[in-house]
């Protein structure tokens, strides 16, 4: 005689389950299954591929993104335990406006080297910039000491976030000793310092 239980046959997926959660301000949907993780959902569901899939065991930081103002490693977070979080990953870091500070600081201190690191490196610094706002040098040592960098380029990165910060705290002192030094008389048209390659432009 058969029992009414209804079973699930030997060998058979697991059904789908549905996931909301916020990605970057925006509300998002996805259909995952039990044992997919949140890198998965960013990168394969989402399109996000901002966020890099590496050593997917929680060792080399490139797949930081903040959720819930904490920096994970994504690859180690299952999908379905981000449901109804804030997620911020490296696509929702810029400001409305443009660059925010530390991806300005990145390129101004040459912190990219071949870059693959570096999504998961700014995510990680605005998570400690968040926590700290203006962090010693070996805060940020420390803030980052999970996100490996295989070019090396460690002591471009710790710079450009320190600067960052200083950047943020103090915005008017950093930009004071430009104003300071300029020339004085009646304007004469575009700083020649934002216009690109304004030195080798012909005379
Ligand atoms: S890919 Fe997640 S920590 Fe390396
Ligand atoms: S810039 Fe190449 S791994 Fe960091």
């Amino acid at each position: 005689m058969t029992s009414g239980t209804a079973h699930t046959s030997v060998g058979a997926e697991p059904p789908d389950s549905p996931l909301e959660l916020t990605v970057n301000g925006r509300p998002r949907r996805a259909l995952v299954r039990s044992h997919h993780t949140l890198l998965e959902v960013l990168r394969t569901d989402l399109g996000l591929t901002g966020t890099k899939e590496c050593c997917l065991v929680g060792e080399c930081g490139a797949c930081t993104v903040i959720l819930d103002g904490r920096s994970v490693d994504a690859c180690l977070v299952l999908a379905l335990e981000a449901a109804g979080s804030d997620v911020v990953t490296i696509e929702g870091l810029a400001a409305a406006d443009g660059l925010d500070a530390l991806q300005q600081a990145f390129l101004d201190h040459g912190a990219a080297q071949c870059g693959f690191c570096i999504p998961g490196q700014l995510v990680a610094a605005r998570a400690l910039l968040q926590a700290i706002p203006e962090p010693s040098r070996a805060e940020v040592e420390d803030g980052l000491a999970g996100n490996l960098c295989r070019c090396a380029g460690y002591e471009q990165i710790i710079e450009a976030v320190l600067d960052a910060a200083e950047r943020q705290a103090r915005p008017a002192a950093v930009h004071a000793p430009e104003r300071a030094s300029a020339p004085k008389g009646p304007p004469a048209g575009p700083d020649p310092a934002s216009v690109p390659d304004a030195r080798v432009a012909p005379q």
